[in-house]
Parts: C-alpha cells; sequence; structure tokens
C-alpha cells in the first residue's frame, strides 16, 4: 500500500466529473489497490472521507472513515437516492487543508453503491454519515464545498502541534 499524492485548492482536476467504473473493473489488482491506497491516504491526513480524484483519478469511486465500529466504507459508483431534511454543519476536505466552514447538508442520505467485492448495496445514512456521503459525491461531479458555504463562516485553522 502507498500514500498517494493529493490535489489542492487550485487543481483543475476538482472541478472535473468522474467516471463510472465498470463492475469487471472492480475487482482488479489496479482497483482494489487504489481502494487500499485511498484508504491509507484518508487516515495519514486524518480525513473522514476522500473521492478519487482527490488523489488525481477521475473514476467514482470514494471511500470513507467516521472512525467507527463501521471501519472504512468503500462506496463504488455511487448514487444518492434520496434525501430528507437539512443539517447545518461544520465542513472541511482534504484538498483543502486547515479551510473549515459552514454548509447545508441533508439530514438523511439513501445511496446506491457498490462495494469493494462487486456487490450492489444501499444504505440509509443520517447525520455525519450522510454529510460524508454528500461532500464525497460532489467530489465525484467536480462540485466543491468551498462553493456552498454558508457566507462568512469559513475559517482558517492552523493544524495542531501533536508533538
Ligand atoms: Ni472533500
Amino acid at each position: 500500500m502507498a500514500i498517494r499524492n493529493l490535489r489542492y485548492e487550485g487543481d483543475e482536476i476538482l472541478k472535473k466529473k468522474s467516471r463510472e467504473v465498470p463492475e469487471e473493473d472492480i475487482l482488479t489488482e489496479k482497483i482494489q489497490t487504489l481502494i487500499d491506497d485511498m484508504i491509507e491516504t484518508m487516515h495519514k491526513y486524518n480525513g473522514v472521507g476522500l473521492a478519487a480524484v482527490q488523489v488525481g483519478i477521475l473514476k467514482r469511486l470514494i471511500v470513507i472513515d467516521l472512525y467507527d465500529d463501521n471501519g472504512p466504507i468503500v462506496l463504488i459508483n455511487p448514487v444518492i437516492i434520496k434525501t430528507k431534511g437539512e443539517q447545518e454543519v461544520e465542513e472541511g476536505c482534504l484538498s483543502f487543508p486547515n479551510q473549515f466552514a459552514k454548509v447545508i447538508r441533508p439530514q438523511e442520505v439513501v445511496a446506491e453503491y457498490t462495494d469493494r467485492e462487486g456487490k450492489r448495496m444501499r444504505v440509509k445514512a443520517k447525520e455525519l454519515l450522510a454529510q460524508a456521503i454528500a461532500h464525497e459525491v460532489d467530489h465525484l461531479n467536480g462540485e466543491l464545498f468551498i462553493n456552498k458555504i454558508i457566507p462568512g463562516t469559513l475559517e482558517y485553522v492552523e493544524p495542531e502541534n501533536n508533538n
């Protein structure tokens, strides 16, 4: 496994739309390695989610980890089929280091996706998981949280020194 280089604010690739992963590619070493690398990269930077485009690959593939019992979740070709309600939440993005702002996200999201074994799944997500899925699916469509923040809420936070 390897840490991949992150793409940051200003990189034009972040505005591009990602392409579906062909079902027959999911079990290939290339895709499975990409998944493992994305999880490792997300963990290294303490992120709760990462889209493939953020490591420079325009595939509809996201990983999410809320650091709870569910462990990392891999969503391939995710589609949000239903949303319910709204929540005003604090949000950041690994492509926008040290920047946080408030955004409006759905309170609940129902999404379909293919897991890393190639099985089509459905998840009903609330709160932080709903927020994370909405944020990451936006990345697949070239949409960035910075363009939907509530005006006046953007903050720059210096990273904590853990030494
Ligand atoms: Ni992001």
